[in-house]
């Protein structure tokens, strides 16, 4: 059976809100339960009526009317993806400031779920540079913009700024939904973090990891309806919600979890930066300061991700590499000698990588699969990591 798709769609108060209510018949022909939320000005273009007609559901206009429901919560809680449609510039700049003042602007701000804004207005008002700067800075939030093209405007002349087609719209409603879907039921197993290796009680050896990128993984994969277990090195980031977070400090700690965590799961991705080696003696005691030179030997440690591949099974195997030069050719040997589908080459080299928010990715599969993921913060990545994988999980 189809899973039941339940949006939110959100009108402000544009002269396109009239198309709002043929894109909210669409919708309920198609099956979808439509939430429909309105902000103050939407309502003097279009009335509520039309929609709660369309949707044979209640309409929300304010935060007040059932304030011990708190509606803007449960609204994109219950829902899988918020739609705006026509978003103002007044709302797209409120939204760019986190402004929670009305319904609208407090759900979409509270929503871990996709959120897809159709802007129409104007001309001027579109290229004006506040607006433009105010659009970029929620698609590098993870917003999705359905750009709205060049035709004829209310003010009866022809420029950009019209709303973008239904069909334009629906595509981008479709494949947010057939995103967050993804997952669902399926097993995920994250490593992310640096390891510790202690060589007495206060000092050891570990890396610059700060688990950004396992973890912004771990919450979209989350977020896309997998069970999703996190493998979690010492770091100062929080894991995210809705995520089994196991805490493991060495390598070998990690080792035995991916065994009992990793092994059988639909899909594993080590992100984790694993110390190779780890002082071959421990001592129980402080080192004292002595002024000699120290040597300190190092025992190999257990390969985490050699071990995974080793118990492959039809789990899909993916392993980061982070590298400071000729990255490609020891990713792909990697993926070769350690069984996986596929890796993301990370240059660690110079600015990038380790604990910086920006990153970029190419990903490596078989012989001579390669895709670039772009330059982009964390989030963003995993997102297209994930998308990307998705699409290999379904041809493997
Ligand atoms: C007749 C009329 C048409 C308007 N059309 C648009 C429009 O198409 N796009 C837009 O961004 N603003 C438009 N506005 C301005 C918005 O209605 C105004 O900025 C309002 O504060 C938006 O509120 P909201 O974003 O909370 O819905 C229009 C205003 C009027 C009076």
């Amino acid at each position: 059976m189809v899973a039941k798709r339940r949006i939110l769609l959100g009108v402000s108060g544009g002269i396109a809100a009239y198309k709002a209510a043929a894109l909210t018949s669409t919708l309920v022909q198609r099956g979808d339960d439509v939430d429909v939320v309105m902000t103050a000005e939407a309502q003097r273009f279009v009335s509520s009526l039309t929609f709660a007609s369309l949707t044979a559901r209640p309409v929300y206009t304010s935060l007040w009317d059932l304030p011990e429901r708190i509606p803007h919560i449960r609204l994109v809680r219950e829902a899988q993806v918020a739609l705006v449609v026509p978003a103002t510039a007044n709302l797209i700049a409120k939204l760019a400031a986190g402004i929670a003042d009305d319904l609208l602007t407090a759900a979409l701000l509270a929503a871990r779920i996709p959120r897809i804004l159709a802007p129409a207005m104007n001309e001027a008002m579109y290229e004006d540079p506040a607006t433009q700067a105010n659009i970029s800075a929620l698609r590098a939030r993870g917003y999705e913009i359905v750009d709205p093209e060049r035709g004829f405007l209310a003010e009866r002349e022809r420029g950009v700024g019209r709303l973008a087609s239904e069909e334009r719209i629906l595509q981008a409603l479709d494949r947010a939904l057939a995103r967050r879907l993804a997952l669902k039921g399926k097993r995920v197993a994250i490593t992310a973090g640096p390891t510790r290796e202690a060589f007495d009680p206060v000092r050891f050896l570990s890396n610059a990891s700060t688990g950004a990128t396992g973890i912004e993984l771990a919450r979209e994969a989350a977020l896309r309806g997998a069970s999703v277990t996190l493998l979690l090195g010492p770091t100062q980031l929080e894991p995210p919600a809705g995520v089994t977070v196991v805490r493991i400090v060495t390598a070998r700690e990690l080792y035995e979890a991916a065994l009992v965590h990793a092994v059988g799961a639909d899909l594993v991705i080590a992100t984790a930066a694993v110390a190779d080696w780890r002082p071959a003696e421990h001592r129980d005691s402080k080192l004292s300061k002595s002024g000699e030179d120290l040597t300190v030997r190092l025992a190999p440690n257990p390969d985490v991700l050699a071990a995974l591949g080793e118990r492959k099974g039809s789990t899909f195997l993916v392993g980061f590499a982070a590298e400071t030069d000729d990255h490609e050719a020891h990713a792909r040997k990697k993926l070769r000698y350690k069984h996986l589908d596929a890796i993301a080459v990370n240059d660690v080299g110079g600015e990038r990588g380790f604990g910086t928010g920006d990153n970029e990715l190419v990903l490596l599969w078989g012989n001579d699969g390669r895709r670039e993921l772009g330059r982009s913060d964390k989030k963003m990545l995993a997102a297209r990591l994930l998308d990307a994988v998705e699409e290999l999980m379904r041809c493997s």
